[in-house]
């Protein structure tokens, strides 16, 4: 571990910071002597945490990860603070969910725009000054879903499963230079987004022909969230990721989740795919 004096002084990027896994990452790592910049669209309400935190530990600001043109002015208002980053955490994240021969081409792209290109963007906007700093920490928020895709939840798994294959490039691109990549795969947290990601359902339960098998999944995924682990399981991992002298490349949180990925690299698909069907209760239409 950094000794905690060095932690002091370190400064982080978290995008996404205005709620859910971002905002609990964002006190915790301020709570441990980070210097935070809590970046997302909703300035207001990172503007409430920063204020709550207090003592100048968090800094609100304005950032949209799709559009450069944010990206460039939070990077201005950083660099004025002086030090050079030493942490981003590419949290920020969108889903969509549905059959995907019904979900429009715009979501698939707005998907994409935030959890892939837009990480992309925000990375490429720091690394010059972590390279040249010879050292940095890079954790990019996967999921679970990035390694095992339910139907219905394609769109998102696909940004996931390249989150992992560009954060297996970018460290080992960076391994010159010091700068250590991690990624962070939560199972389902108890945040506003599986809600959201269950509401996006609905618009699908009375569509031809997916219609039962949607409810049916709905039904299972709403159950997941309201009952999973609150986001400090994540926040634990980022800050491992940040601070440990040799980071882990993948962390699952909670760990206990990693037996789902166990399983799925041990057994035959056929045979997870009639496990998840069990689970979700889809299996009552197998044909
Ligand atoms: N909750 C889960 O079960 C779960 C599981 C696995 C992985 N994850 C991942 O964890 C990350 C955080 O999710 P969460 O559960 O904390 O969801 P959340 O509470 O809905 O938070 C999502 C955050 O992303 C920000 N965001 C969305 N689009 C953005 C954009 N274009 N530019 C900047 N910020 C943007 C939102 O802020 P603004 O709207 O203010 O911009 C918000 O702060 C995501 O990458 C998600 O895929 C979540």
């Amino acid at each position: 571990m950094l000794k905690k004096e060095a932690a002091l002084y370190q400064s982080v990027l978290i995008t996404g910071a205005s709620s859910g896994i971002g905002e609990e990452c964002a006190v915790f790592l301020a709570h441990k002597g980070f210097r935070v910049f809590a970046a997302a669209r909703r300035l207001d309400k990172l503007k409430e945490l920063a204020g709550a935190v207090g003592a100048g530990r968090i800094t609100a600001l304005a950032m949209d990860v799709t559009d450069e043109a944010s990206i460039a002015a939070a990077m201005k208002t950083i660099a004025e603070d002086g030090a050079p980053l030493y942490g981003l955490v590419n949290n920020a994240g969108a889903s969509s969910m549905g059959p995907l021969e019904k979900l429009p081409a715009d979501e698939w792209r707005q998907v994409f725009e935030t959890n892939v290109f837009g990480l992309a963007a925000v990375t490429r906007a720091v690394l010059p000054q972590m390279r040249e700093a010879g050292r940095g920490r890079i954790v990019n928020i996967g999921s679970l879903t990035g390694r095992i895709a339910s139907p219905f939840q394609g769109v998102y798994a696909a940004s996931k499963h390249a989150v992992e294959g560009l954060s297996d490039s970018l460290r080992r691109e960076l391994v010159p230079y010091g700068v250590k990549v991690s990624v962070v795969r939560p199972g389902a947290i108890n945040t506003p987004f599986g809600a959201h990601e269950a509401e996006m359902l609905e618009r699908y339960e009375t569509d031809a022909p997916y219609g039962d098998q949607v409810t049916t999944f709905k039904a299972w995924f709403e159950r997941q969230h309201p009952a999973a682990p609150g986001p400090s399981v994540v926040a634990e991992a980022v800050h491992h990721a940040l601070t440990a002298e040799h980071p882990k490349s993948r962390y699952v949180a909670p760990p206990k989740m990693a037996y789902a990925l166990a399983l799925r690299n041990l057994l035959p698909s056929a045979l997870t795919d009639r496990i998840l069907e069990r689970v979700n209760g889809l299996d009552m239409f197998r044909k």
